[in-house]
């Protein structure tokens, strides 16, 4: 029975009941305001009631108020789909057959598309699934910056950027609580690295955090709305977190506004007291003691449970904070389980299947083209040398494409209705037409199963490495076109939440095994699949180069699309893809992955390289990379011209607009990614040579032209003044820099701020 139906039957009951009520509760009343239902429903709850309502009381459910007729609360992962049911009080599948879903792109895919309405079409979408499935609160996005490439958790991320994570985010969240579901903004903050993450502590200096950690959750809080934020498992300054007095209370609600619930990443709550008194609101987990263990349903033995009540009632925690916390926790509940507006949602529809796939296909990257691409399906003619005349022979090597990849991970791992696979996507794509052919080539990850969730391929493998390189180097040198499609995949040590990456060096010899095929295939294609940076050393020897990611239910049917050419690939790199990992800003085991400090709990981490992370230092440090930050190529070309500022002077605190025409002067539809940088030529601190605060997607028919418009205001200048805890426009010169990636700027138009 739908929910709302319960509502009005419960409301129904307790006007029957009680004669003296002459109309419906107010809390009860849909009609009425928001936090008129929540003070009347508050000033009915007991103080077990308002406890009750702020901790866990199953693995992804936290209590309502059954007497009042308010319901629970329903959480799920994750970030890229609703995850498949779990038991009441275990990890374990429930075994449900109703909750195979669309699986979308990873989060880094999205990024890597640059565009705010896909974003938006992707919150929607999901949104409607978390809906469909009654789900109130999805435990999602994460916008942690990508400080290390070698974060297992890169995947579910938006990059390293700030600007570009900032101006995704708040379309998703916006998509997804339409719907009457609640994005819970994750993981907040500084938690960069799944090394120790429940046992680190990241001394980051409060520039460093203003510029570069916060500006995405300050969007999602201010310009999304959003009605939920994680705590994450690590310290900042020497506190958890899930009850970090500083980051949760004084900056994320006093200072920025944020009027929704603070949600504990699973178990990440560790104390009493501070769990009582320092911004907690609902304390979510998997034990009672910070992941150290304990008996099955034992939810009344949470830090916000009986040890709450105990505080309560013996003075050590007072009413009024309890108050605030189950305020926060009803005006979620009226915003989602008891919404006005009863959306109802969709789940595994046509239209979000074919939104997964052109998001997908959107994120994809052309980092090089020496005109193998785009594979002209009915061009492609038998290699004169093999002296043969029957249909081409496309032969695909690599393990990613074949093993379906939306499945592990950790907590995003899927059960989807359906996975595409490139092997099959292409065979589709080339029927009649050329005969796909695959060999392994080497053998990374063979599982299958993850937490229950099957994929029902067969990963087995009896050949030995040798065997499977000289297999696919014999079968190349038969085959009219040949498509490297390896990677990275979802096991440990490769993008996984709970470990980080040891390198970022292809594993399971895949460099090897590219050069060998490179040297009997005169175009090779290398396909990456990965959510995270990968060294390329053989890119100068292959012809073309595409970046796919773990693109979904849809995701062979998204690359063959730009393989083809049925899409133009117009993504951009959201992070530097270095030549090495040691060409990073991070130097030092205390920066990565922390140290141990004699009589300290915990693991000691500094963020020594403040904000120039990602291109911010390898542009500054005039390191060479592989790809840089925002780069990715088309199948058309553009042309930028007539840029210009509206005013060359302008005083301090006032907005300055730059105009720029891009031009597609190719034979091909196609889109183009236009970004604006930030140089200040000079300042009292040291700032970046350039900092992203500006972009725009624009789709452009062969010869067609677009003039676009970049508005910069006085934030999008300064740099954030740490001691005055304000942001500060020093008077000086500006460079204005513009153009198609963060090392492709020939635009530079001059500033003066007065
Ligand atoms: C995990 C993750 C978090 C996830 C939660 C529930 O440990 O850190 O992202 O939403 O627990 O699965």
């Amino acid at each position: 029975m739908k929910r709302a139906t319960v509502i009005f039957i419960t409301a129904a009951i307790l006007a029957a009941c009680c004669p003296r009520q002459s109309s419906t509760p107010v809390y009860l009343d849909p009609t009425k305001p928001l936090e008129e239902r929540v003070e009347d429903a508050l000033q009915r709850m007991t103080l077990e009631e308002k406890v009750a309502i702020t901790h866990a009381q199953s693995k992804f459910s936290s209590a309502g108020v059954p007497r009042l007729g308010i319901p629970e609360l329903w959480h799920t992962d994750g970030p890229h789909g609703i995850r498949p049911e779990v038991l009441w009080d275990e990890w374990d599948q429930a075994g449900w057959t109703n909750d195979s879903c669309t699986a979308y792109p990873a989060l880094v895919n999205l990024a890597a598309t640059w565009d705010r309405e896909l974003s938006a079409l992707y919150g929607k979408c999901i949104g409607e699934e978390a809906r469909y499935r009654e789900k109130d609160i999805l435990l999602g996005p994460g916008v942690n910056m990508g400080r290390t490439p070698l974060n297992g958790r890169t995947f579910e991320y938006m990059g390293e950027d700030p600007y570009l994570a900032a101006q995704l985010v708040v379309p998703y969240i916006k998509g997804v609580q339409e719907q009457g579901v609640a994005a819970c903004v994750k993981h907040f903050a500084v938690n960069n690295q799944e090394t120790r993450r429940t046992k680190t502590n990241s001394n980051v200096d409060d520039r460093t955090l203003y510029e570069i950690y916060f500006p995405a959750f300050k969007a999602a809080v201010q310009e999304g709305g959003a009605w939920a934020i994680m705590g994450s498992y690590n310290l900042w300054n020497g506190q958890y977190n899930c009850h970090n007095k500083r980051l949760l209370q004084d900056i994320l609600k006093d200072e920025w506004g944020f009027d929704g619930v603070v949600i504990s990443d699973w178990g990440g709550c560790r104390d009493d007291d501070e769990a009582a008194a320092n911004g907690l609101d609902i304390e979510m987990g998997t034990w009672t003691n910070g992941l150290q263990g304990a008996a099955s349903n034992t939810y009344d033995m949470y830090h916000l449970a009986n040890p709450y009540l105990e505080r309560l009632r013996d003075g050590r925690a007072t009413e009024e904070g309890l108050d605030d916390k189950a305020r926060r926790v009803l005006r979620t509940i009226f915003r989602t389980a008891m919404n006005p507006v009863q959306n109802f949602g969709s789940f595994t529809s046509p239209e979000h299947f074919a939104a997964s796939r052109k998001i997908a296909a959107e994120g994809i990257v052309l980092l090089k083209n020496g005109g193998a691409l785009p594979l002209r399906v009915d061009e492609i003619s038998p290699r004169a040398s093999l002296g043969r005349d029957d249909k081409p022979t496309i032969l695909l090597v690599g393990e990613n494409a074949y093993k379906m990849m939306v499945v592990g991970g950790g907590s995003s791992n899927l059960k989807a209705k359906y996975e595409v696979i490139p092997l099959d996507a292409l065979r589709e794509a080339f029927e009649g037409k050329a005969d796909v052919v695959w060999e392994r080539g080497y053998v990374g990850d063979t599982r299958t199963d993850y937490n229950a969730v099957v994929t029902g391929q067969d990963l087995s493998e009896s050949r030995s490495p040798e065997q499977l390189k000289a297999d696919a180097v014999a079968a190349a040198k038969e085959a009219d076109i040949v498509i490297f499609i390896g990677g990275l995949n979802k096991s440990k040590f490769q993008d996984n939440e709970g470990t980080d990456r040891v390198d970022i060096v292809l594993p399971y010899g895949q460099d090897e095994l590219i050069e060998a095929l490179a040297e009997v295939t005169p175009n090779l294609i290398v396909v990456n699949i990965s959510g995270s940076p990968v060294a390329m050393p053989w890119a100068d020897k292959v012809n073309a180069i595409v970046q796919a990611w773990y693109g979904g239910s849809e995701s062979g049917h998204a690359l063959a699309d730009v393989l083809t050419g049925a899409v133009n690939p117009s993504g951009k790199l959201p992070f530097t893809m270095p030549k090495a990992l040691a060409d990073g800003p991070i130097k030092t085991e205390r920066q990565y992955p922390g140290i141990e400090v004699e009589g300290v709990p915990y693991w000691e981490e500094y963020y020594d390289e403040g904000v120039f992370i990602g291109y911010r230092w390898y542009s500054s440090k005039d390191i060479p990379v592989q790809y840089p930050f925002g780069y990715g190529l088309s199948y058309t070309s553009f042309e930028l011209s007539g840029a210009f500022l509206t005013k060359k002077v302008v005083k301090a605190g006032s907005n300055v607009t730059a105009k720029v025409t891009v031009k597609n002067t190719g034979d091909k539809a196609g889109a183009e990614v236009v970004q604006l940088y930030v140089n200040d030529a000079e300042a009292s601190v040291e700032r970046p040579v350039r900092e992203l605060k500006g972009f725009q997607k624009v789709y452009l028919a062969p010869g067609e032209a677009r003039t676009l418009s970049f508005t910069l205001n006085p934030e999008d200048l300064s740099f954030f003044d740490a001691d005055a805890h304000e942001w500060k426009l020093e008077p000086g010169d500006f460079h204005i820099l513009i153009g198609t990636s963060s090392e492709d700027l020939p635009i530079d138009l001059l500033l003066t701020v007065k």
